[in-house]
């Protein structure tokens, strides 16, 4: 079966992914290439109707076992609608937060059961799991002062500083445990410097 190539995008908030997925995107288009870019919670449209449900509100709307179920939901839909049938076809698809979002938001940033979020993991994510991550790492503290810059959904920004000082922790603790997946990007540079970062690691890692 032809695949495609599988990229996400993690880190905390403010670390300005969505922005370098979109030079990323443009860049690869404009060699050609086929591209989906595409987001969790999110991408399809039943899952963008969960991503509703999920940001809006007061923090403690959800549990983390719930939001988990949720997130889950979304992600099986989203992977079932649009990323299989992207990746069946051979393009690239570049998704901004994944799977390693719900372990570090959920599980170490709530207390969602690692056992409940692997047995997830290998049930609906199945075999499709990312070529490449790039984690996006910045101190915690610069990136809140970032997103409440840009306003927007903030139920999880509002979660405080010890709770986002654990997710830049679990995300690094993800990429030290894999390596072959996972790339780390210094994400307190500047637009053109991160931009330089991730395409050297999106061309040296997958050969594009
Ligand atoms: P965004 O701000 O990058 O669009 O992401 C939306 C929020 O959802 C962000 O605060 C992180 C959170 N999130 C989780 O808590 N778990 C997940 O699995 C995903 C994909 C996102």
């Amino acid at each position: 079966m032809t695949r495609g190539t599988f990229i996400s995008f993690e880190g905390g908030e403010g670390a300005g992914k969505s922005t370098q997925i979109r030079r990323l995107a443009d860049r690869l288009r404009a060699d050609g290439a086929d591209v989906v870019l595409t987001r969790e919670p999110g991408g399809s449209a039943g899952a963008e109707q969960i991503r509703d449900l999920i940001l809006n509100g007061d923090a403690d709307r959800w549990s983390p076992i719930t939001e988990t179920l949720l997130m889950y939901a979304a992600r099986r839909d989203h992977i079932e609608r649009v990323i299989r049938p992207a990746l069946g076809r051979g393009a690239i698809v570049l998704c901004d937060r994944f799977a390693d979002s719900t372990r570090a938001y959920q599980g170490a940033g709530g207390d969602a059961p690692v056992s409940l979020i692997k047995a997830l993991e290998e049930h609906v994510l199945g075999a499709t799991i990312p070529d490449l991550t790039l984690i996006f790492d910045l101190p915690a503290t610069v990136g809140l002062a970032r997103a409440q810059a840009r306003g927007g959904e903030a139920r999880f920004e509002s979660k405080g500083l010890a709770f986002h000082e654990r997710l830049g922790a679990a995300f690094l603790e993800i990429a030290r445990r894999e390596p072959q997946r996972c790339v780390v990007i210094e994400a307190a540079g500047d637009i053109e410097a991160v931009a330089a970062d991730v395409w050297s690691a999106v061309s040296s890692r997958l050969g594009l």
